[in-house]
């Protein structure tokens, strides 16, 4: 793969989209070739089993189901859009990815780990993040950014609807999950301001594309 895969993660409201946006446009600024894409979805297959995932009508089926369908969602999107990126030499930006799918179905091992780890396997196609930002920031400030965006924009989608504790709790799986692999993370503050962050992201990346052509 001739490419780079950037992938940002974390919970609701940490900044993700905002951030993406803006490094998008620095790096086309810069001369790169990127595509920003998001999951689930990226595709039109895996936009439809997204509307299905947001609208929570298939969670009261539990989360076995869900990752099933997070699964053919990734692989389609995987197959049809990130690996042919990848192959021609473009930064692919996505909007949450794996790291997402093991924090929100993968907390409190509700599907057996042998086949969470199948369904990975398959979702994945053998590609990995080459570099992937986890903004961090307290639940309840999520949160309230994310009932901001809401009376300006938005409905809230089933995902934003989780209590605060269990928000909480997806935070601290982002970190650990980070832990984990600290040469693909980079956690970053996201507390502080849009400008911060996005000099930050900058700066990261890069360091990270010093090598790339
Ligand atoms: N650093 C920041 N400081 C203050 N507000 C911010 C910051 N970053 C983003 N916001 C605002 O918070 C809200 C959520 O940001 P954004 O949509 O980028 O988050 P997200 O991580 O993509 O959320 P979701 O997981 O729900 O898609 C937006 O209204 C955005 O303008
Ligand atoms: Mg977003």
């Amino acid at each position: 793969m001739s490419g780079y895969f950037i992938t940002f993660e974390g919970g609701e409201g940490t900044g993700k989209t905002t951030q993406i946006s803006l490094l998008a446009q620095h790096l086309g600024r810069k001369g790169y070739d990127v595509i920003i894409t998001r999951e689930p979805g990226g595709t039109a297959g895996a936009e439809a089993i997204r509307y299905i995932l947001l609208s929570g009508s298939v969670a009261q089926y539990g989360p076995f189901i869900e990752t099933f369908l997070f699964t053919a969602a990734r692989a389609d999107h995987v197959s049809e859009i990130i690996k042919p990126s990848l192959q021609s030499g473009k930064i692919v930006l996505c909007d949450r990815f794996i790291d997402s799918t093991r924090v929100y179905q993968g907390l409190d091992n509700k599907v057996d780990a042998h086949i969470f780890s199948i369904l990975e396997h398959i979702g994945m196609k053998g590609i990995k993040p080459d570099l992937t930002f986890l903004l961090d920031i307290p639940a309840k400030l999520g949160m309230e950014r994310v009932n901001l965006r809401r009376k300006k924009i938005e409905k809230i989608d089933y995902f934003e609807k989780a209590s605060l504790a269990l928000q909480e709790q997806r935070r601290q799986a982002f970190l650990e999950l980070a832990k984990h692999e600290p040469h693909r993370f980079q956690v970053i503050d996201g507390t502080c301001s849009v400008e911060v962050i996005a000099d930050q992201i900058k700066d990261i990346c890069h360091q990270a594309l010093l090598a790339f052509p």
